[in-house]
């Protein structure tokens, strides 16, 4: 569907269907880049979630210094629409990547990539000086969440070694705290945040002192940014889900950002007068973080029930009633794995739909 066939209101969409709310979804940004509007520190948007060219160029319109992504399908969806200041934040291992990389830099020189080994650096290096190319690299850091990265006191040791490379081109560091973003106590997240960035400024500080230079230190989360930004070393933070929140977020305190991410449902079956099925299961809400959340029907409660079904559940203090043919919306608990089960978001403002913007890197997890 594209924006010309809208349909004009959203009780003549079909269902399931991603809806956004176009007012909240505008705020959570305002207020995301006003956070940092006076700061020495740039926003990159980690563009994972949102996976839609149109939504970076609104951020980057909006005071955005480039994009991430995760993922190297993603950063080709960007650069095929004309964004390409991209920082790629997975490592990218393997000699089908490696040869798409390159294909890719050839044309947009200014991707970054990180790396946090030597043969994977080793393979790009070797790919890259075949073509003239010189790239980008940041060198992941682990900053607690044991998934990627070097231990910081190893990051000098490798950036020395890394100087054999003489086609990769060192520009910073990169350390994302994500097992951080969720701490419910804002206080907690701050004083671990702030431990974490320690850690990051131990990795930038011993690779400074064998006088190779690290403008760039990238780190941060929609749960951390403002944190990590208070440290004098960090230069750029890349928040994703405040664009649009999740159930899992909303419940984390301290943060400014609303729900602007709803999934829209039909009751299909109302045989029972304790619960009701709705046309949204498994491949229509993600349920990695938890069951989704019913919008503006208190007393009744969300649980998958198939692929393609899902019950709404009754509690004795309910006080609306459903039945066939009524439209409820659900509240995703991850919004990222929710995202990616969609072709498209359809955007409404006070209950009209306005726009219709393809997600077009959904899928795209190479
Ligand atoms: C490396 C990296 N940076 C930034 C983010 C954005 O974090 P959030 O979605 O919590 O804002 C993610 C999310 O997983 C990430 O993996």
């Amino acid at each position: 569907m594209n924006a010309t066939h809208l349909p004009a209101s959203l009780e003549d969409l079909d269902t399931p269907a991603l809806i956004v709310d176009a007012l909240q979804y505008e705020r959570n940004v305002a207020r995301c880049f006003a956070a940092f509007a006076n700061s020495r520190v740039t926003v990159r948007p980690h563009l994972k979630t949102a996976k839609t060219p149109i939504v970076a160029r609104y951020l980057l319109e909006h005071g955005a210094q480039g994009i991430c992504v995760a993922k190297l399908g993603e950063a080709e969806i960007m650069a095929a629409h004309g964004i390409d200041d991209i920082l790629i934040t997975t490592e990218i291992v393997g000699a089908p990547k490696v040869a798409r990389l390159m294909a890719l830099l050839r044309d947009h020189p200014r991707i970054r990539i990180v790396v946090d080994s030597l043969d994977g650096a080793g393979a790009i290096d070797q790919a890259a000086s075949g073509l003239g190319l010189r790239v980008q690299v940041l060198l992941d850091v682990n900053v607690g969440q044991n998934r990627c990265g070097v231990q910081p006191e190893r990051a000098a040791i490798f950036a020395q070694q890394m100087q054999q490379f003489p086609n990769l081109e060192l520009i910073g560091v990169q350390g994302y705290e994500g097992h951080l973003q969720h701490l419910r106590d804002p206080e907690d997240r701050r004083r671990q945040a702030r431990a974490a960035m320690e850690s990051l400024a131990l990795a930038v500080v011993g690779i400074r002192d064998l006088g190779i230079a690290v403008p760039v230190v990238t780190t941060g989360g929609t749960g951390t940014s403002v944190f990590c930004a208070e440290h004098p070393l960090v230069t750029e933070v890349q928040p994703g889900s405040f664009i649009f929140m999740d159930s899992d977020y909303l419940a984390t305190g301290g943060l400014p950002f609303v729900s602007a991410l709803t999934v829209l449902a039909t009751v299909i079956s109302a045989a029972s007068s304790d619960r009701v099925v709705i046309d949204a299961g498994h491949k229509s809400l993600s349920m990695d973080s938890g069951f989704a959340q019913p919008k503006n029907l208190s007393g009744w409660r969300y649980e998958p029930a198939g692929d393609e079904h899902g019950l709404l559940i009754r509690d004795p203090g309910a006080t609306v009633n459903l039945t066939v043919g009524d439209r409820v919306e659900l509240i995703p608990s991850h919004i990222d794995t929710t995202v990616n089960l969609h072709d498209a978001f359809m955007v409404q403002r006070d209950g009209m739909l306005e726009d219709c913007w393809p997600i077009v890197a959904r899928g795209k997890v190479q």
